[in-house]
């Protein structure tokens, strides 16, 4: 079994849609810590509530090294291995991300490379493209830039404002990050380069075609 550490800024939703996964036992892994930046999230009352070990460490006025060596001696005291992004609001930095090699997931509510960093949703919308959706990455030392394990696409009407574009987004986010998880701690996974390869088994079961 491994120890999955989530990493939250705010509502939460895609945390949960995670730790429903490790509960149906879709998941072979199980939440060893849940760490918010902000005391006031919702993801990390909706964590103790679910009887999950639940964090605060502020980051506010505090130096990124400093914020994030409390975080790797958090996640590192409780085992962690793999760590999910679930709408944290901070760039990692340096010492963090080689702390997890190709173990630390993000989510992002676009098609990258197309719309990183904030308000996806509405640059998508000021575009005026008519498709976008959701990517799951692996972290890298960029913002919204590491290899890409799976995407999402959705369409944009017409009639969108962000908020009907990112519920439409969010339902797929809730679908693919449980399933990258997945793929990620079962070690389905194979990082070359930019290029994420998933084993025959993986492909198979979510319906797209096996690497040669
Ligand atoms: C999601 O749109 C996710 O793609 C982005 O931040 C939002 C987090 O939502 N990274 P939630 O806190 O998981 O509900």
């Amino acid at each position: 079994m491994k120890n999955l550490g989530i990493l939250l800024s705010g509502r939460g939703s895609n945390f949960e849609a995670i730790a429903r996964a490790v509960a149906a036992g879709e998941i072979p892994a199980k939440i060893a810590l849940v760490v918010s930046n902000r005391a006031e999230a919702a993801g990390l009352e909706r964590a103790r509530a679910l009887g999950l070990p639940a964090l605060c460490i502020p980051s506010k006025g505090k130096p990124r090294e400093a914020f994030d060596r409390e975080v790797i001696e958090a996640l590192k005291t409780r085992g962690v291995e793999y760590v999910c992004l679930a709408g944290f609001m901070r760039v990692l930095g340096p010492d963090l991300v080689r702390e997890f090699p190709n173990r630390i997931l993000n989510i992002h509510p676009a098609l990258l490379p197309s719309f990183p960093g904030t308000d996806a949703q509405k640059q998508a919308l000021d575009y005026g493209v008519r498709f976008t959706g959701c990517t799951v990455h692996l972290v890298d030392e960029g913002v919204d830039t590491g290899p890409i394990i799976l995407q999402a696409a959705v369409p944009v009407f017409d009639d969108d404002t962000e908020e009907t574009l990112s519920a439409r987004i969010l339902e797929q986010e809730h679908r693919i990050y449980p399933e990258a998880v997945k793929l990620l701690v079962e070690g389905q996974i194979e990082v070359k380069g930019r290029r994420v390869r998933l084993n025959k088994g993986a492909a198979a079961a979510s319906g797209r075609s096996p690497a040669p």
